[in-house]
């Protein structure tokens, strides 16, 4: 058997478009999922999430490129021979069925025997907590207790692969991070592969061993939560995952992976991390995250550090969040509130001068879009 429970070579999907024209869905895409891997697909709307999970499900067919699943091309294998199930967004469930009627009803087509469904349905209503609703219709039922019926329709059949396609999008904000981690303790408990569609990027780092961040129908990074969000390899990834501070540049020079860079609006050499497709010359992108700058009343390290003037202050409780100009260029730097005080004095004020570090292994040297 193949490494790769599901594997995408160079796969493209164009769509004609009513004007004559047609839109790359999917232009490209290589990407090899693991068995028994949490895999997200994430990225905004219209980027082809959706239409790459409906590849590998088999209902589209890629218009240049490979589906592989276990090591076998799929080619043109329809929906219900590929060793795969769906969980839709709009989880789709009968209406006048019951929820025993609904999750019985896939392993009813394959004819099996009573009992078997009987022993089956009840084992897939217990692993999504749903023992006892049995006799429930989906209208009796809330939104939450709906997509757990969803899941246990598509875990009934105990497919290698689950594709999801944002199966916790019509959830409010609590019950959708209640069911992230009931998801994830699911997909451990079962040992099998999900692929798992979202455009929320919070839900993709909490759940995935590692993500596709997808842009424009093409994968701009594949890595862990940590090295996506720690080590973006371009300006949009660092952009699109949290909360960036950005700065333009020319690359002066590169050495063991530093990259010294001359920021024409700080009119100094500012040194980082360099992303892999960075060369000397390069006009780039440099990154910072918020709570990686160090903000001081006093100069610290002579390399990076620069002085600046707090514009705003907002205390968040957990933080306090401030605007700092150097230059003219604002930045944004989050200060965690590890120290419970009620003195004024122990905070940043507007107007005061202050020095930021910028420490060289969390600026990040990127090439522009
Ligand atoms: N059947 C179709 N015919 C024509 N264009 C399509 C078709 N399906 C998708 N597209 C186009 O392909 C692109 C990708 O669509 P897709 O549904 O894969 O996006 P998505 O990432 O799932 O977005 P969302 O987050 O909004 O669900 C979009 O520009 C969309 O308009
Ligand atoms: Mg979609």
């Amino acid at each position: 058997m193949s490494e790769f429970t599901v594997e995408l070579r160079d796969v493209v999907k164009r769509f004609p478009t009513p004007e004559g024209g047609e839109v790359f869905a999917v232009n490209h895409v290589t990407l090899q999922i693991r068995n028994g891997e949490f895999f997200s697909m994430l990225g905004s709307s219209g980027c082809g999430k959706t239409t790459s999970l409906r590849m590998v499900a088999g209902f589209e067919w890629p218009t240049e490129g490979e589906v592989y699943i276990e090591g076998r091309a799929m080619g043109h294998t329809p929906p219900f021979k590929r060793p795969v199930n769906t969980v839709f967004q709009n989880y789709a469930l009968f209406q006048h069925m019951t929820v025993y009627q609904n999750v019985a009803f896939g392993l009813e087509m394959e004819g099996a025997g009573k009992q078997e469904i009987a022993r089956r349905v009840g084992h897939a209503l217990e692993m999504v907590q749903m023992t006892g609703m049995e006799r429930r219709y989906p209208k009796q039922m809330s939104g939450g207790q709906q997509q757990r019926i969803a899941l246990a329709r598509a875990i009934v059949k105990t497919p290698n692969v689950l594709l999801l396609d944002e199966p916790l999008g019509a959830l409010d904000l609590k019950l959708r991070k209640e069911m992230q981690l009931e998801l994830k303790a699911l997909q451990q408990k079962l040992g099998i592969t999900f692929v798992y569609v979202t455009h929320d990027q919070e839900e993709a780092l909490t759940m995935s061993d590692r993500i596709a961040v997808m842009s424009q129908g093409k994968v701009m990074q594949m890595g862990t939560p940590v090295e996506i969000y720690e080590r973006p390899n371009c300006k949009f990834v660092a952009d699109f995952i949290g909360t960036s501070n950005f700065m333009e540049g020319g690359v002066k020079s590169l050495e063991n992976g530093r990259a010294s860079v001359f920021v024409p609006i700080l009119n100094a050499e500012v040194t980082g991390y360099a992303a892999e497709n960075v060369s000397v010359g390069d006009e780039v992108a440099i990154s910072i995250r918020p709570e990686k700058i160090r903000l001081a009343d006093k100069a610290g390290l002579t390399q990076n550090c620069f002085e600046g003037t707090v514009v705003t202050t907002s205390y968040i409780g957990s933080d306090t969040r401030l605007h700092v100009d150097i230059n003219g260029l604002t930045l944004k730097v989050w200060e965690q509130n590890k120290i419970s005080s009620l003195d004024p004095a122990a905070y940043y004020t507007v107007g005061q001068k202050v020095w930021l570090t910028l420490f060289p292994e969390n600026t990040l040297v990127l090439p522009k879009d």
